[in-house]
């Protein structure tokens, strides 16, 4: 494969679901082996805590799945859409102010709502913002994100977009 595939996942404040799924979707292409052919990173359509840790709950939850939360949150911008080839939105509301930023007609090909990849959404495709809810709020949110991630990566696979040499 000649260029890694760039992946950006977004929510609102960059500092729940995103850093989650940002570090499953690692956990997932580290046990296939595939860490070396991608690059990730998460952001929030929101400024509200720019420069801040993830939230608690979140480095908890992710601590329970074996996964290490280290992201400082940051604030998307219009220069992602060229930097990355998949932008990956946890729900409708972080889809429209995504894609608001959209100036060039290929770069609303790159967002899709990450649950368009869970094989149990049951057309549901909104991650549910844990901000306000409970540990178990969290822990669903983990179990939807490690489905989806999971889907996402056989997407790409049965896409032939991973050529791995
Ligand atoms: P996230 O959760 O978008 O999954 O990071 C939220 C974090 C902060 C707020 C809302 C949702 N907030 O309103 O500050």
């Amino acid at each position: 494969m000649k260029q890694k595939i760039r992946v950006l996942l977004v929510c609102l404040g960059n500092i729940c679901r995103s850093p989650l799924a940002a570090a499953i979707l690692q956990m997932h292409l580290k046990q296939r082996k595939l860490e070396n052919y991608f690059f990730i990173d998460s952001a929030g359509t929101s400024d509200y805590h720019v420069g801040a840790s993830s939230d608690a709950r979140a480095v908890s939850v992710a601590a329970d799945y074996g996964v290490s939360l280290q992201h400082l949150a940051r604030q998307f911008k219009t220069e992602d859409f060229a930097a990355f080839d998949y932008i990956l939105v946890m729900d409708h509301l972080n889809y429209d102010a995504v894609i608001s930023h959209a100036n060039v007609a290929e770069y609303y090909d790159k967002v899709f709502l990450v649950r368009t990849f869970d094989d149990q959404a049951n057309g549901l495709y909104d991650v549910p913002d844990p901000y306000y809810g409970s540990d178990e709020d969290f822990a669903e949110v983990c179990d939807i994100l490690k489905r989806s991630l999971a889907g996402f990566i056989d997407f790409l696979q049965q896409e032939g977009e991973l050529h791995v040499e």
